[in-house]
């Protein structure tokens, strides 16, 4: 294997390590859970680690929102739990309608347990396909006020 090769294998691996781990913390006390955890946790790495990163603590600086520890919110203010699978990454990628339900109900105490209501009726393909039609034109103006209503409004700003 070449140098560069390596490099990236090593690279991949500490990635999978991070959300493996990240997985086993979400497992303890989960109000909602992937039907494949292990697909799930793999389609993120692939359609979604690239701008939130592994572990979802984003890149602010580039406008990309933490979900680390703040994803779970946005389930306390009416309207949130469509806007963050109607988000264009969610929504513009190629995963089935199935596959995101699953990849939603696996990311939310993956990377934001504490943050969840004690119940979370997992995602299901027909509410995603239902929500597929109907996509904010404005998302960061439909995301503005679902954090002010939040109460809160600095916590979760992508800046
Ligand atoms: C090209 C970069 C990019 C990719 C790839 C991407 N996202 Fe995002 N995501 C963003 C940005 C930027 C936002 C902030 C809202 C916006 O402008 O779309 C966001 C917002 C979100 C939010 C709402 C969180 C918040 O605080 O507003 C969720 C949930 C989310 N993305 C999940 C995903 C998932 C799941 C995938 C993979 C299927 C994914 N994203 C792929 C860039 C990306």
């Amino acid at each position: 294997m070449s140098r560069r090769l390596r490099l990236l294998a090593g690279t991949a691996a500490a990635a999978l390590a991070a959300v493996a781990a990240l997985a086993t913390a979400a497992a303890a006390a989960a109000p909602v859970t992937a039907h494949d955890a292990a697909r799930a946790r793999l389609q993120y790495l692939q359609y979604c680690s690239g701008c939130h990163l592994a572990d979802g603590s984003g890149s602010p600086v580039y406008g990309i929102p933490v979900m680390r520890g703040m994803l779970g919110r946005f389930l306390h203010v009416s309207g949130g739990r469509e806007y963050i699978v109607q988000v264009p990454g969610v929504m513009n990628s190629p995963l089935s309608d199935a596959d995101i339900a699953n990849l939603m109900n696996w990311l939310l105490p993956t990377v934001s347990a504490a943050t969840l209501p004690a119940e979370v009726a997992p995602y299901t393909a027909a509410e995603i396909a239902r929500l597929r039609l109907d996509r904010p034109l404005d998302v960061m103006a439909r995301r503005a006020a679902l954090v002010e209503r939040m109460g809160d409004a600095g916590a979760t700003a992508p800046r």
